[in-house]
C-alpha cells in the first residue's frame, strides 16, 4: 500500500514539475526575464537551499545573485527581497501589487483563514477587520487607556522572576516575558487573567495556543506540492485543526459568557477588545459582516501575533546586553538617572530613555522576530526592477538580511545601540532599512502596543534586577544560534541570574 502511494506521488510530482518547467520557459520568453537565482533540482527546485536557517542561507545566495532573488520551492514561485534599495522600491511602488498573502495549508485548518486578518487577502474584509482591531486594541488612544493593565502585568512578571530567582537560581527570561504578554493580551481582549492559579480555562487555553504556534511555524511539504494537501503528509494540518479547534472552543465559551452577562445587564468594568467586536454591526462596502466565528478567530490571532514576537525580542535584547557589559551599564545608568530608585519605570519615561529606545531598535535590526515578514503574494503579473514577476509569486522580504545590508549600516554585524542616538531612523515603516514590523498597507497592526510593551518590559527587567550570567559562561561564549519556528528565537533559551536591586518596587 505504502509503495503504491510512493509510486503514485512520484508520478504526480514528475508531471507537475514538467508542467512547471515548460510553463517557466514560456513565461521567460513571452513576458520578460525572471530575477536571477540558482538552478533548482528536478521536482523540488531550490527547497534544499533553504536549510535550517533559511534567512541566513538566502542572504548567502543573495551575495552571489543579487538582492532580488528567484527561487522555486516545489511548485511555488518565490522572489526574495534582500536589500534596503529593493525594499524601498517594493514598498514605495509595488505595495498594492504585493499586498496579497500566501495561505499555507495549516492556515486552512478549521477555516482559520476565512476569519483571519493576517492572512486575509487585500480587500473589504481585511480593511474592515484591520481598522477594527487597531481601533479596539492598538491605536495610541487605546494604548493610553490601558496603561494600568500593562503596569499590573509587568509587576506580576517582576514578582514571578523574583520568586523563580530565589527558588531556582537561573531564570529563563523569555519564558516570563511570554507569560506576562499572554496575560496582558488576556486582560486587554477578554478582561481575564489567563495565567492565574484560580483560572480553570487559563492553562487549557495556554496549551492550545502553544500547540497552535508550534503547528503554524512548522515547514510543510504540502505547501510546496499542493496536490499533496489532501494527504497532509506531515500531519501539520491535523495538529493545527486540533489546536485551532480547542482554541475556538475555549474562546467561544468566553464569548457566550460575555453575551449572557450583557443580557443580564452586567456590564464589563472596562470596554475591552471583545466588547468592541461585539458592538460592531457591520458598515461600509461589501462583505464586511463579522460573524461570531470570525470574532473568535481574530482573538486567537492577536495571541498568535502578539506574544512570541514580543518575548523573543526581549530575550534577544537581554542576550545582547549580557554579551556587552559596558552597554548594559550604560542602559542601567540611564535608568538610574531618569527613573531613580524610588519609583517604578513608567511609560511616560520612555521618551526620555534614549539609550533604551536605541537598544530596542538595535535588537530589532539584528533579530527581527519575523525575518521574512509575513509572506506576501503578487496579486497580478508585474514588472519589478526590470524583472518579470508572475501573478501568485510569493514575496519574501528578508528583513534579517536588510538589517545587515552594508549599504545602509556601518559595521552591520556589531550590536551598537549608539548608532541610533541622534538618528531619526525608526521602525514604524517609513525607513526601509529597518522594517521589522513590515511597511505599507500590511504593516503590523500592533506597532504602538508592541512598542510600549517592549520598552516597559526591558526597562523594568533592568531597573529592577541586576543580571549576571552563570559563572561557567563568559559574555563571549553565549550561544547565539537561532531556531526558526513561528518566530526566529534563540535556539538555547537565555538563562541568567537575577538579583533584586534596592528599588522600591512594591514587592518584598
Ligand atoms: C515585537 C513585536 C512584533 C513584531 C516584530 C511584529 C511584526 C509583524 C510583521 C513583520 C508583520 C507582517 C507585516 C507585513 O507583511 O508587512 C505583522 C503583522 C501583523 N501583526 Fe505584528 N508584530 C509584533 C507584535 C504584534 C502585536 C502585539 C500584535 C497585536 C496584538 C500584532 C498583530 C499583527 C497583525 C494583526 C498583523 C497582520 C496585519 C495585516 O496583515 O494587515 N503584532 N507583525
Amino acid at each position: 500500500m505504502e509503495l503504491a502511494w510512493l509510486i503514485w506521488s512520484s508520478i504526480c510530482l514528475l508531471v507537475v514539475s514538467l508542467i512547471q518547467f515548460f510553463r517557466g520557459k514560456t513565461r521567460n520568453v513571452s513576458y520578460g526575464q525572471l530575477p536571477p537565482g540558482p538552478r533548482g533540482w528536478p521536482l523540488v527546485g531550490n527547497l534544499f537551499d533553504l536549510g535550517e536557517v533559511p534567512h541566513q542561507n538566502l542572504l548567502d545566495l543573495g551575495r552571489k545573485y543579487g538582492p532580488v532573488l528567484w527561487l522555486q520551492f516545489g511548485a511555488m514561485n518565490n522572489v526574495i527581497i534582500q536589500s534596503s534599495k529593493a525594499a524601498t522600491e517594493m514598498f514605495k511602488n509595488h505595495d498594492l501589487t504585493y499586498s496579497g498573502r500566501t495561505i499555507t495549508d495549516a492556515m486552512t485548518a478549521c477555516k482559520y483563514h476565512e476569519g483571519s486578518l493576517a492572512v486575509a487577502q487585500y480587500g473589504p474584509y481585511w480593511r474592515t477587520v484591520k481598522r477594527l482591531c487597531i481601533t479596539a486594541l492598538t491605536i495610541n488612544k487605546r494604548v493610553n487607556e490601558t496603561i494600568s493593565l500593562r503596569r499590573k502585568g509587568i509587576d506580576k512578571m517582576i514578582q514571578w522572576i523574583d520568586e523563580e530567582a530565589k527558588n531556582q537560581g537561573g531564570v529563563q527570561v523569555g519564558h516570563f516575558v511570554f507569560l506576562m504578554n499572554f496575560n496582558l493580551l488576556g486582560n486587554l481582549m477578554l478582561s481575564r487573567d489567563l495565567i492565574d492559579p484560580q483560572s480553570a480555562e487559563g492553562p487549557e487555553f495556554y496549551d492550545a495556543m502553544d500547540n497552535l504556534m508550534k503547528a503554524a511555524g512548522q515547514p510543510n511539504v504540502a505547501d510546496f506540492f499542493p496536490f499533496l494537501k489532501w494527504l497532509d503528509p506531515q500531519g501539520v494540518r491535523k495538529k493545527m485543526e486540533d489546536a485551532v479547534g480547542q482554541g475556538i472552543h475555549i474562546v467561544t465559551g468566553f464569548l457566550k459568557e460575555r453575551i449572557e452577562d450583557q443580557k443580564s445587564g452586567e456590564q464589563n468594568k472596562r470596554k475591552d477588545f471583545l466588547d468592541v467586536l461585539l458592538e460592531y454591526e457591520g458598515e461600509g462596502e461589501g462583505p464586511c459582516k463579522i460573524s461570531e466565528r470570525d470574532l473568535v478567530i481574530l482573538i486567537l490571532e492577536m495571541f498568535l501575533a502578539g506574544t512570541e514576537t514580543t518575548s523573543s525580542t526581549t530575550e534577544w535584547a537581554m542576550t545582547e546586553l549580557l554579551r556587552s557589559p559596558e552597554k548594559m551599564n550604560t542602559l542601567c545608568k540611564e535608568l538610574e538617572d531618569v527613573v531613580g530608585h524610588n519609583r517604578k519605570i513608567e511609560e511616560s519615561d520612555i521618551e526620555e530613555l534614549h539609550y533604551l529606545r536605541a537598544v530596542v531598535k538595535e535588537t530589532l535590526r539584528l533579530h527581527p522576530p519575523l525575518p521574512f515578514l509575513l509572506p506576501r503574494r503578487a496579486v497580478k503579473d508585474n514588472n519589478f526592477m526590470g524583472y518579470h514577476i508572475p501573478k501568485d509569486t510569493q514575496i519574501l522580504v528578508n528583513v534579517w538580511a536588510i538589517g545587515r545590508d552594508p549599504d545602509s549600516w556601518d559595521d552591520p554585524l556589531s550590536f551598537k545601540p549608539e548608532r541610533f542616538i541622534g538618528s531619526d531612523i525608526d521602525y514604524q515603516g517609513q525607513h526601509f532599512q529597518l522594517i521589522p514590523f513590515g511597511a505599507g498597507r500590511r504593516i503590523c497592526a500592533g506597532v504602538p502596543l508592541a512598542n510600549r510593551v517592549l520598552h516597559l518590559a526591558l526597562g523594568s527587567l533592568l531597573h529592577c534586577f541586576d543580571w549576571k550570567l552563570d559563572s561557567s559562561v563568559s559574555p563571549d561564549s553565549i550561544d547565539m544560534k537561532e531556531r526558526m519556528g513561528i518566530t526566529l528565537r534563540k535556539e538555547v533559551p537565555l538563562k541568567a541570574f537575577a538579583k533584586k536591586r534596592n528599588v522600591h518596587y512594591g514587592i518584598n
